[in-house]
């Protein structure tokens, strides 16, 4: 069967990409010593509803250990540090999306905050119909390993699904032995974390993202009113406590994550004492190599 890569779901892919694109690096700008995440973040998000599109999930700010899912809290009063900060930013047009990422290392780590875009660049070069999966991520430990650092083995890159942030395949940071053939018109994020840590990633106690599991049908006010406005502008795709606009959202939230309608997405971090970094980039996979829509033009 052959894709046409020219259809409105593809373009609706290049929108979000070159909105994000321009977005990652206005974003990455505004962040320096003493400057607010959360004006860092409301800034991004703001930012691609004026360029016309949708936050496809809150704007993560990693700190140092952090690797993944943190966002600030609605009344968060951090700041940026001496610190090496990871900026993961979505787009989505209509339920198509990008996803990309870029460190900022105001922690005095060079290497280490270049070790994940040059792990990126090789595994785009190999990346064309018919490679497996496994052999992408064992060019991004190639590299890594390289600059004498972990891959983070336990985060991988994704597919992206309509209004699905995560779908199949996986993207191995990697070498493994099986994998899948990605094909003509998949649409996959290539996300490489490097550490000076084992590697892997654990569960923080802080959840400020969450994601729609089902939908049923609940007694209390507050939680109905939160779960009606998460199915009609989030559906199924994570969103931030700070992004709920209804009444005692806390309460609410605590509610649906009882009942299992909604679940949460914990802090991923390294060990204490270690930093992480991570570049990232959304391809299509086209019939000579891909086309990677978050490209800087
Ligand atoms: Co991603």
């Amino acid at each position: 069967m052959s894709v046409d890569l020219t259809d409105e779901k593809y373009e609706k892919h290049r929108e979000a990409g070159e909105i994000l694109a321009q977005v990652r690096e206005e974003t990455a700008d505004r962040v320096e010593v003493g400057v607010s995440h959360l004006e860092v973040a409301e800034y991004a998000e703001e930012r691609i509803r004026e360029l016309g599109g949708e936050p496809a999930f809150p704007v993560n700010i990693s700190v140092d250990e952090e690797a993944a899912h943190a966002t600030p809290a609605p009344d968060d009063d951090a700041t940026f540090g001496e610190e090496m900060i990871n900026l993961d930013i979505g787009v989505h047009i209509d339920g198509w999306l990008a996803d990309t990422a870029i460190t900022v290392d105001l922690s005095g780590h060079p290497e280490l905050a270049d070790a994940p875009g040059e792990a990126l660049e090789a595994a785009i070069e190999v990346i064309e119909p018919g490679v497996q999966t496994g052999a992408i991520g064992a060019e991004i430990q190639d590299v890594i390993e390289g600059y004498g650092y972990n891959p983070v083995v336990n985060l991988t890159g994704h597919g992206l699904g309509h209004w699905q942030q995560h779908t199949e395949p996986n993207i191995p940071n990697r070498a493994v032995e099986q994998g899948v053939e990605l094909e003509v018109g998949d649409t996959v994020a290539i996300e490489p974390f490097a550490t000076d840590g084992g590697g892997k990633v654990g569960e923080g106690s802080e959840v400020e993202i969450y994601a729609l599991e089902r939908e049923a049908s609940v007694r209390d006010r507050a939680a109905r009113q939160a779960l009606e406005q998460i199915v009609e502008r989030f559906r199924t795709l994570p969103f931030a406590r700070r992004w709920l606009e209804t009444p005692r959202a806390e309460l609410a939230l605590r509610r649906l994550r009882q009942q299992n309608v909604v679940h949460g997405y914990p802090v991923l971090k390294e060990q204490e004492g270690f930093l992480v970094s991570q570049k990232e980039h959304t391809v299509i996979i086209t019939e000579d190599g891909c086309e990677v829509t978050t490209r800087s033009r």
